[in-house]
């Protein structure tokens, strides 16, 4: 943790587009605050982050409309919010036109984050690359929720990968949390056989419910807000609970790994 800062980072990474960052990063912000905490959502998708989209946010000001001059202790203040009923919190999207995001400079929104002090926590969303921006991030974050799937060969050689770089780049392995979503899709790959390549246990898991997952991007209501009963609904929600220890962590689910040949394919 940076010094003088008191929030938890929590960064939504993965190495594949399009596999639920930002659906998962919005549940995480939605139930931490549900739960009574002071959050902020942040877009570090900057050139295509969907934040703003997914919360049905209109007008609140974007990483790119922060003022220059403003001191970065300020930025908190200016910060706009998502309020569902009685729940709220702080949303500072990506620029909503994508040649604003050249303007930005990726030491200034460290800075920012660092300085910001009135959240128990600070939610990243990410763009999945290993970039410069990414990695500034990664460095500051408390937790590193590395998101999975387990659909196709290609996405789990980049999920390896993707895991042992941000090893290699010294963090810590309790740190770097991974996290299997859409985990009962029918994909014909065992996620203890992805267990079982990355060298390590999921974290946690969240199921596959497309209808769930469109509807409530559609509605701009994050999943863990709504009314819905739905189990992806509760396994968005275990997630966050286990964020601030409302679960404990040895109740997870975990799968038993196979030798596969997936584990040949990368124990060679
Ligand atoms: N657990 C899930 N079950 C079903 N669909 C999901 C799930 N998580 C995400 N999706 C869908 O996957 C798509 C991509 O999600 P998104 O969060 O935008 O990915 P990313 O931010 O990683 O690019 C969205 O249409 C979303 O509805
Ligand atoms: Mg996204």
């Amino acid at each position: 943790m940076a010094e003088g800062r008191s929030s938890i980072v929590i960064t939504v990474f993965s190495t594949t587009s399009g596999i639920g960052k930002t659906f998962v990063a919005t549940n995480l912000a939605a139930g931490l605050a549900k739960d009574g905490n002071a959050v902020c959502l942040i877009d570090l998708d900057l050139q295509y982050g969907d934040v703003a989209n997914y919360l049905n946010l209109q007008g609140v000001p974007t990483i790119a409309d922060i003022p220059p001059s403003m001191p970065v202790n300020k930025v908190q203040d200016y910060i706009g919010e998502y309020r569902h009923g009685n729940v709220s919190f702080s949303v500072l999207p990506a620029p909503y036109q994508v040649e604003k995001s050249y303007t930005l400079d990726e030491r200034r929104i460290i800075s920012i984050i660092n300085h910001i002090d009135k959240f128990n926590f600070i939610i990243v969303d990410t763009k999945a690359e290993f970039n410069d921006m990414n990695m500034a991030v990664m460095d500051i974050s408390t937790i590193i929720n590395f998101l999975c799937v387990a659909d196709f060969v290609p996405a789990i050689k980049n999920l390896k990968n993707g895991y042992e770089a941000i090893l290699r780049f010294g963090y810590d392995v309790n740190k770097v949390r991974p996290v299997l979503n859409r985990s009962d899709s029918q994909t014909l790959i065992d996620p203890g056989d992805v267990e079982t390549v990355l060298g390590k246990r999921f974290y946690h898991e969240i199921s596959n419910d497309f209808k769930g997952a469109s509807n409530s991007i559609r509605s701009g209501c994050p999943l863990v807000l709504s009314d819905s009963n739905s189990k992806v609904k509760r396994d968005l929600y275990e997630l966050v609970g286990l964020y601030t220890n409302r679960k404990k962590v040895s109740e997870q689910a975990t799968h038993n790994g196979i030798i596969s040949f997936f584990k040949k394919l990368w124990s060679r």
